[in-house]
């Protein structure tokens, strides 16, 4: 029996945004104004919180309710990795919004088989290459996130790269979806976005960048003086 190719169709019609934080205060915030669709973490980011996994991993799923909750692997071999999901799973009592992520190292890579074999989503992560996200989509990863300002940093172009993966899966018309990460700019999630990658996920401080404009404000600021008279 096959309980493989359990198909996740999921269904983007429009790039969706994710807060890469595991910060209660900010996840509330950016949940009650804007429309938000999950949660990414990763041991950098919880390593921030100074909580554990076990403290803040509820509280974001009162906050989140049953919106995507992306929660990295730490273990290095692929059946631990299996075994790490599956502790997440049953420990928090993760339903279907529920995406184990995995860095795709060798083990990863098995890993993300071995996962979605057990009905588990994935989204393969630390992504720098448009092969390795092709590969990734290939074992049955449902998001792959590349690394825009990492790669940006080691003078590649995270665009070019996001770009080649939206394309090459929307060529072999594969399932798999883009997830952008690591933005520290605006303009780094405008250019994802104008190349139909899926999906970004970034920080309260980029997230909050994207959705002003000093001349809004001042626009506003205008309006009201002039609404008084
Ligand atoms: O989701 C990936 C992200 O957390 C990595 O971002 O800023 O550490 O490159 P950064």
């Amino acid at each position: 029996g096959d309980g493989r190719k359990k198909e996740f169709d999921i269904k983007i019609k429009c790039m969706i945004y994710l807060a890469d934080t595991a910060n209660i205060d900010e996840i509330k915030e950016l949940f009650n104004y804007f429309p938000m669709e999950g949660v990414t973490t990763n041991p950098n980011i919880l390593s921030h919180e100074q909580k554990s996994l076990s403290t803040v991993i509820p509280l974001i799923q009162e906050c989140i309710k049953d919106k995507m909750l992306h929660i990295q692997t730490i273990s290095h071999l692929a059946e631990d990795i299996l075994q790490e999901a599956k502790r997440y799973r049953d420990y928090f009592n993760l339903g279907d919004n529920y995406y184990v992520k995995i860095p795709v190292t060798k083990e990863g890579y098995k890993a993300i088989r071995l996962v979605k074999d057990a009905g588990m989503k994935v989204t393969a992560t630390a992504i720098f290459t448009q092969q390795q996200a092709l590969i990734a989509a290939k074992a049955g990863a449902d998001f792959v996130a590349p690394y825009v300002n990492r790669l940006d940093n080691i003078s590649s172009h995270g665009i070019d790269v996001v770009r080649d993966i939206v394309e090459t899966f929307k060529s072999y018309q594969l399932n798999c979806k883009v997830l952008g990460a690591s933005f520290k700019n605006v303009d780094q999630i405008y250019r994802v976005s104008m190349v139909g990658c899926h999906a970004v996920t970034a920080s309260y401080e980029v997230l909050d960048a994207i959705m002003k404009h000093p001349m809004t404000d001042k626009g506003v600021i205008d309006f009201e003086k002039d609404g008084k008279h």
